[in-house]
């Protein structure tokens, strides 16, 4: 039996427990996505090496605590397949015959690639590997392997799923027809801001996790910046330019407007707002919690979820390099 549904792939690059701004800029999409499309959601560790070859042993803790927060927040590993990229060698295979179908000065003007050249300071040091410069490539065999129709991501990767498409034509035009041409799906709202306004990362330290207790929840939220012009309890806010209140909207949106009336007017204090905002995202994220906790209560049970994600990937991405192999009579 072909498969009715469109196929679904993304994936994220272990980096241990995931915050709020993962959640509402990607993972949010994908639980949602679940509902219509067949969905393969990976853990990207070989990207990890790309930027980061020498710390390697934090990355199976890392997969496995991204694990939880995906499942926590809603991905089914009973409807979705969660694998881990390394486990399936398929996608080395397919990177490595992909390799010759793009050039390097195409790869070299990838604008993701531009950008992380200059905040990582690659231009200064030792220069970039073969294999950063392949990032996107790997990712196109990732994408490719499972002949994904659509690829949800936020808007950096938009480029390297340009190139993926590329690659594809590329590949069709000289060994027929194989691969579906992915669609880039942006995830509405990719950016949701940290405790000090700026964009939530975990290296800039202003991020909740989805993991935090609603006392960490409390004590953090305590530190976030507010109206800056609101000094006095008896000032009136502008919310519209307050995080707390972009958090309102988005975890509490039933209560905003009661928010919005009571600190225009001076009747809510800022300690007050957000104490109530902290209990709001508890709130949001206790059957995250609890999921956790009961994941972290069952031995083995998260390994067990990755093997039978790993086969169902592994089955599909075996299929598809059979073709590929015929194809190219190689390999
Ligand atoms: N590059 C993506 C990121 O950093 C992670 C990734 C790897 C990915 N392979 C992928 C995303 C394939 C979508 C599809 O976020």
């Amino acid at each position: 039996m072909p498969d009715e549904k469109k196929i679904v792939l993304s994936g994220n690059r272990p980096t241990g427990r995931l915050h709020l701004g993962n959640f509402t800029g990607a993972l949010e999409h994908w639980v949602n996505l679940q509902k219509q499309y067949t969905c393969y959601f990976m853990v990207a560790d070989w990207h990890v090496l790309t930027t980061d070859y020498e710390h390697t042993a934090s990355i199976p803790g890392n997969t496995r605590q991204m694990i939880i927060d995906w499942i926590g927040a809603g991905l089914d590993p009973e409807v979705s397949v969660l694998f881990v990229q390394s486990h399936i060698k398929e996608h080395a295979e397919l990177y490595l015959l992909l390799g010759m179908l793009i050039t390097q000065s195409r790869l070299e003007r990838n604008p993701t690639l531009k950008e992380q050249v200059r905040d990582l300071h690659l231009d200064t040091g030792e220069g970039i590997s073969y294999g950063h410069l392949g990032y996107p490539v790997l990712q196109a065999a990732d994408i490719l392997v499972y002949r994904a129709h659509a690829v949800p991501v936020g808007e950096d990767q938009l480029p390297h799923i340009e190139i993926t498409r590329e690659v594809a034509r590329k590949f069709n035009r000289v060994y027929g027809e194989v691969f579906p041409v992915p669609e880039g799906m942006l995830t509405p709202f990719s950016r949701f801001p940290g405790l000090d306004g700026r964009r939530m990362s975990k290296s800039l330290g202003n991020a909740i996790e989805l993991a935090d207790s609603p006392e960490e929840i409390e004590r953090k939220i305590r530190t976030a910046f507010t109206d800056p012009q609101r000094k006095r309890r008896t000032d009136p806010g502008r919310p519209e330019l307050c995080l707390i209140y972009t958090y309102w909207q988005k975890f509490g949106a039933q209560t905003a407007p009661e928010i919005y009336q009571g600190c225009t007017s001076a009747a809510l204090g800022c300690v007050e707002c957000k104490q109530r905002v902290a209990r709001a995202i508890a709130d949001y994220l206790a059957p995250f919690r609890e999921k956790r906790r009961d994941l972290e209560s069952r031995p083995g049970i998260v390994e067990d979820i990755i093997r039978a994600g790993d086969e169902k990937a592994r089955a599909r991405a075996v299929e598809t390099m059979q073709v590929v192999r015929k194809r190219l009579h190689v390999g």
